[in-house]
């Protein structure tokens, strides 16, 4: 069946200059030419470039921050079946709303925050999720009667005042709640020959330079170095936005120029891997492998990572780290009503098969898989939430999809590693059984790259003997409203790193019928876990009431990664030279679809939300950045609204 919903003729409600911006002539380099040619075009992008930024906008179009919209919040995470009505509206032709402005594909945080900012703009979007559950990365799951977090197992920049903590109030009129988790919030631990040594990572920046001055007193020079490299290099966020606003022939042009290298030390940085640094301080092998310990964060191993996006992920949880009371599920929870109520909907168990093209190439609709069949729904603005590699590769029609612009893009960037994780229930409540709010990180090597790239080189039989690092976490023990929710029970999450490879010829078959093969593979990782566990924690032993696995087919299943990476598009400092930076922005080469979320961006709660502002600015043609800034300097020189 294949039956279309929609109009596509219907006038589109907003509409897309500066589509074309991405076809625009390449500025000529030649050194005669450029003299007269670089000057006018320069002072033409110029002009546009200023306008752009700081007048940023239209003020005619809708500001979707216009005012404060938070109420006082309800109390988190106690009905759940009020949850499910919200986060699990299965998709039928009748549930989709008439007049679409835009529709969205996938229900990650990058998709519901665009949808959430277009409907405060007075859009009507519709979000289409495949999976049966709202919430990408932050949707939360049952195993044994417990719940699990996906993807959000902890969160920075969440101060009460904070640019992100404001924005999520304004997209979920105040409702989500943040417990703060506690100094140290991460422990490194080294587990070697000579025993094993732990390494506290406290909130705030003194703090937690202090603590790792104690456990290294002979290389203070070292920390300082790259804590001042850090400190420099975030200071220009600002220019990882800028980057991606302002006209592409622009970013070219001061590129071409060695301007954007001058002036950005997060540029430089950026084409610098975390190793190469590193190697550049008077640091011990140990030191290096605690200043390394945090690239599962952004899955790239040091020597191929980004200095500057290891910045950023360091600076992101300097100033003390954050977990939704009542559980991830949350954040999409109070976000849906916002996109409900310009006539939007968050529909799920709708998979889209294809992005429709009209006969200008233009994006018109999604082709959604229904029941076997297949129904058309038709928008003016396509918004892919799916991330480069989905999109790009498998949903787009295939002439476009063959298409030099496209064929580009892709060359440029390549997925991340992928991770295994082990689901742990457990009987007795967090105090019984002494678990703690942070995070640790465990590591058999100081040599990470040299560890990982041997292990990711063996056999899967072979490769379960040298896992090189877990990340444990225990969600239930950050949760404050779980012990109402889930009396006497806790849960812990295991994470270790693991090939795709591994699991691929299993990739066709329904998570629960891949058959004994495959569960034995799954069970010598949880045996192997399961050691490192009990010598780490032996009070556990005894407890553990049930254990399962997330292989990387899961995340393919559940999040439709296509390679089951954990985060996207792989932050290699290959593809960070700054062209590569800004050609990956929220406007595709195909007029009419738009990217958000963490590929737009950087990886993290926070990467997908500014993914989510550089998409919404860039349909809405405001600086939605602008507008939040000056809503939120606005409600903070008012007298404090009463929230309780
Ligand atoms: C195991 C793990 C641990 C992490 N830990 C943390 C952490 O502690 N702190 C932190 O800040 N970040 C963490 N992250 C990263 C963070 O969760 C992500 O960067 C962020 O949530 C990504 O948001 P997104 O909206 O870009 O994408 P996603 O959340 O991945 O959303 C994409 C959505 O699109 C849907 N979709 C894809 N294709 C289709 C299609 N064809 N049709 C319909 N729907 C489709 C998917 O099902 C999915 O729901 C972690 C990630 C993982 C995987
Ligand atoms: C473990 O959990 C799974 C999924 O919830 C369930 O099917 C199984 O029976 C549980 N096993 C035990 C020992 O409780
Ligand atoms: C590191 O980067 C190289 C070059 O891009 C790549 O071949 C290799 O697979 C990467 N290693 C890991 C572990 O990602």
């Amino acid at each position: 069946m294949s039956g279309t919903l929609h109009d596509p003729g219907r006038p589109t409600i907003v509409s897309i200059p500066g589509a074309a911006a991405q076809q625009d002539p390449e500025v000529a380099v030649m050194m005669w030419l450029w003299a007269a040619l670089g000057l006018v075009t320069g002072f033409i992008l110029l002009m546009a470039t200023v306008r752009r930024l700081v007048l940023g906008c239209h003020w005619d179009r809708p500001n979707p921050f216009a005012e404060d919209v938070r109420r006082p919040p309800l109390a988190p995470g106690t009905d759940q079946e009020a949850r499910w009505r919200v986060l699990k509206q299965a998709f039928s032709d009748a549930q989709v709303p008439d007049q679409l402005d835009a529709v969205v594909i996938g229900s990650g945080i990058g998709g519901l925050a665009v949808a959430a900012i277009l409907a405060k703009a007075g859009k009507r979007v519709l979000v289409l999720e495949q999976h049966a559950v709202a919430g990408g990365c932050c949707h939360t799951f049952g195993r044994d009667g417990l719940e699990f977090d996906t993807g959000i197992h902890y969160a920075g920049q969440l101060k009460k005042g904070s640019f992100c903590h404001f924005f999520l109030d304004q997209i979920s009129e105040g409702q989500l709640n943040w417990a703060y988790l506690g100094s140290p919030f991460d422990v490194v631990v080294l587990e070697g020959p000579n025993g094993r040594r732990e390494f506290p990572m406290y909130s705030g920046e003194k703090a937690y330079v202090q603590g790792l001055k104690e456990k290294f007193p002979h290389e203070e020079a070292a920390i300082d170095k790259y804590m001042k490299m850090v400190k420099e290099v975030t200071k220009g966020t600002l220019h990882l936005v800028l980057l991606k606003i302002i006209p592409l022939p622009m970013v070219r042009l001061l590129d071409r120029l060695g301007v954007l290298a001058f002036f950005s030390p997060f540029m430089r940085a950026a084409t610098q891997s975390l190793a190469d640094v590193l190697s550049q301080l008077p640091a011990s092998q140990e030191l290096k492998a605690v200043l390394s310990y945090i690239h599962p964060i952004y899955g790239v191993i040091p020597k191929n990572a980004s200095f500057s996006i290891h910045a950023l992920l360091i600076n992101y949880f300097l100033e003390g780290t954050f977990y939704p009371r009542g559980g991830s599920s949350e954040i999409a929870f109070h976000i849906i009503p916002v996109i409900q109520q310009t006539g939007g909907a968050v529909l799920t168990s709708a998979t889209v098969k294809s992005v429709l093209l009209d006969s200008a190439g233009r994006a018109c609709g999604v082709r959604v898989k229904k029941n076997g069949g297949l129904v058309d729904i038709f928008s003016p603005i396509v918004i892919s939430n799916a991330g480069i590699f989905h999109t790009y590769e498998r949903l787009l029609p295939e002439k476009a999809r063959c298409s030099p612009g496209i064929q580009s893009y892709l060359g440029m960037v390549q997925p991340g590693v992928s991770t295994l994780c082990v689901f742990i229930c457990l009987r007795g409540s967090k105090k019984n059984l002494g678990l703690e709010a942070n995070n640790c990180y465990i590591y058999f090597d100081t040599d990470i790259d040299q560890a990982m790239e041997r292990y990711l080189s063996l056999s899967r039989d072979q490769a379960v003997e040298h896992i090189p690092y877990f990340f444990i976490t225990s969600p239930s023990a950050k949760d404050p409203t779980w012990k109402d929710r889930f009396p006497d029970q806790s849960t812990l999450m295991m994470m270790l790193p693991a090939r795709y490879e591994w699991f691929e010829e299993w990739q066709s078959e329904p998570p629960h019928k891949t058959g004994s093969d495959y569960e034995a593979l799954k069970d010598s990782f949880i045996d192997a876990s399961m050691s490192v566990l009990m010598k780490l924690y032996p009070q556990l032993e005894g407890k553990v009431h049930n254990v399962s696995v997330g292989s990387p087919l899961s995340r393919q299943f559940f999040l439709a990664a296509p390679h089951g990476e954990t985060c996207g598009v792989g932050h290699n400092p290959n593809h960070l030279q700054p062209h590569v930076l800004a050609t990956v922005r929220a406007q595709s080469p195909i007029p009419n679809l738009y990217l958000t979320g963490q590929d737009v961006f950087t990886c993290g709660l926070f990467g997908a939300l500014h993914g989510a502002l550089l998409c919404s600015s860039t349909i809405l043609q405001r600086n939605v950045h602008l507008d939040l800034l000056q809503l939120q300097s606005r409600v903070s020189a008012a007298p404090p609204k009463r929230m309780n």
